[in-house]
């Protein structure tokens, strides 16, 4: 038993990796931190400082050659996005110079060049903003992500210059719709007893008046920031003011000057930068993005079920996630080295797929799209959960449909063709005359069938210790006709694969 226990533990660590233990125990003993990444109280200093050291590098950052800020001044932007200028550009709405309110920040100009118009932003003398600014528009031009693009920038002034995205912002559109969200509105509004801008009121009243322009723009932006996270890039100003609705692109974000830019996504820095970033979409926009503490809730749930444990990484794991015998622990010990070369790209039929890690495990590893069989109703719903969680970790979609429905009835529905059809440990929860149908049926479906078997089924549990076993099951898919059968899994391991062929 304890011999048992030992040679588990040293197989998992090898597939995890020589320093797997380091990074358990830090989990383990650090939950808090790990699982709200420096999101403690107290914690500000450390954030400001690790953001400091790890990302914008302290506004140290080399950019190149400079490009000379040029073009004639043609306008000044005001503090609530208006325009004073003789010219009008499309998406601005224009200000006498007795309406125009400064701006409290950065100054804003624009400037004509010969390859259209330019916003010039002079950070006084905030140099980290300046860095900040250009370091995320460098990475965002390079990743391909709508944005706008850097025409020059002057170290010593402290100015960037870049393209002027000609769309009116969220906030324009918003406040033409009646919706009293301007600086000069509000303090308006409070009189004589001074300015006193209350955020949470200015997005209510943005909120209510988005919901009645375009319900499905939220979930546009929640994409765009998906994008721009994926970049490597966090801290973007999401406000109704600092995004512009393009009729062709979309949404485009167009202030950084507070983003940082993140030289790896997996890192505890980044998923923080993360973190702040969609707990404060979720405030603005009243939407449910998933956030860290959403996602320990849901993975609690998940571990409910007591079967499959999972390892997200970065602290977020469920109770026994070390065994090899289900969950992320057989994928990382024997699945995935033997399914990876057959799965990418592969449109799968996955049967009995209790909580959904396998056929994810798939998805993130190169499968295509998943259709799953789950006869029982709440791990089909549970697998739902998984499907969210995964798609928040791996930070992208993955094409999984859990249908619950026994595995033959589903087989016997199935039309067209698929590369791959797969039974984790759950073949054998069929009779043997149903077995061998659903094996004949998944040769007509696939060229390719994965069984995996379990050798050490108690002998109590009846046929199912005979049904379970890789020797039966190896007959069994012989006698559907497919025309080889290949074994694999180290000695003494109790759950082999078998990968049968057409
Ligand atoms: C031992 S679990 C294996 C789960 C998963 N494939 C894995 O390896 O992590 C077996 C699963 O098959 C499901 N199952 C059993 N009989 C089934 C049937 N006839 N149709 C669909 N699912 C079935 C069970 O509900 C259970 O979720």
């Amino acid at each position: 038993m304890v011999l048992n226990r030992l040679k588990s533990a040293l197989r998992i660590w090898q597939a995890r990796g020589i320093g797997y233990p380091v990074v358990f125990l830090i989990r383990s003993v650090f939950p808090a931190v790990t699982r709200a990444p420096l999101r403690r109280p107290g914690l500000g200093y450390v954030k400001r400082g690790l953001n400091r050291m790890l990302s914008a590098r302290g506004g140290r950052a080399e950019f190149g050659v400079e490009v000379p800020v040029h073009g004639a001044p043609v306008g000044r932007i005001d503090n609530d996005g208006r325009l004073l200028s003789p010219q009008p550009f499309a998406g601005f709405h224009r200000v006498t110079e007795a309406e125009f309110v400064a701006r409290r920040r950065f100054d804003l100009d624009i400037r004509n060049t010969p390859n259209g118009p330019t916003v010039v932003k002079c950070y006084r003398r905030d140099r980290q903003a300046f860095s900040r600014e250009l370091e995320a528009l460098r990475r965002l031009e390079r990743e391909g992500v709508p944005a706008p693009r850097v025409v020059g920038f002057e170290r010593m002034s402290l100015t960037l210059q870049k393209t002027l995205v000609q769309a009116p912002t969220l906030r324009q559109i918003l406040v033409d719709r009646g919706a009293r969200i301007l600086t000069c509105q509000i303090e308006e509004e409070a009189g004589e007893e001074g300015p006193k801008i209350d955020h949470e009121e200015v997005w209510r009243r943005g909120r209510e008046a988005l919901a009645e322009l375009d319900p499905a723009i939220p979930g546009q932006l929640a994409l765009l920031l998906e994008q721009i996270h994926n970049a490597g890039v966090t801290g973007a100003s999401i406000t109704f003011g600092n995004v512009c609705l393009d009729e062709d692109l979309g949404p485009v974000l167009i202030d950084f000057d507070k983003a940082q830019v993140h030289r790896r996504t997996s890192t505890l820095a980044f998923a923080a930068g993360r973190d702040h970033d969609r707990r404060l979409f979720n405030r603005i926009y009243g939407s449910d993005l998933l956030t860290e503490t959403g996602a320990a809730r849901l993975l609690k749930e998940v571990s409910s079920t007591g079967y499959a444990p999972l390892d997200l990484g970065q602290g977020l794991f469920t109770k026994g996630c070390w065994s090899i015998d289900s969950g992320t622990g057989r994928w990382e010990y024997l699945n995935r080295r033997v399914l990876e070369p057959i799965i990418q790209g592969s449109r799968i039929v996955d049967l009995g797929s209790h909580n959904g890690v396998m056929p994810l495990l798939m998805l993130r590893d190169g499968a295509e799209a998943v259709v799953a069989f789950e006869r029982n109703l709440e791990s089909a719903r549970i697998s739902r959960l998984t499907h969210r969680l995964f798609e928040w970790r791996y930070h992208q979609p993955f094409d999984f449909r859990v249908i619950n429905n026994d595995m033959l009835a589903g087989l016997r529905s199935l039309r067209g063709e698929f590369d791959v059809i797969t039974s984790f440990c759950s073949l054998y929860y069929l009779s043997e005359v149903e077995m061998l149908e659903a094996a004949v049926l998944a040769r007509s479906l696939a060229p390719v069938f994965v069984v995996q078997a379990k050798t050490d089924t108690r002998a109590g549990a009846g046929s199912k210790a005979i049904k379970s076993g890789d020797d039966f099951l190896k007959d069994l898919l012989l006698k559907a006709g497919f025309s080889t059968v290949e074994r694999f899994g180290p000695t003494g391991y109790s759950r082999p694969i078998l990968i049968a062929l057409r």
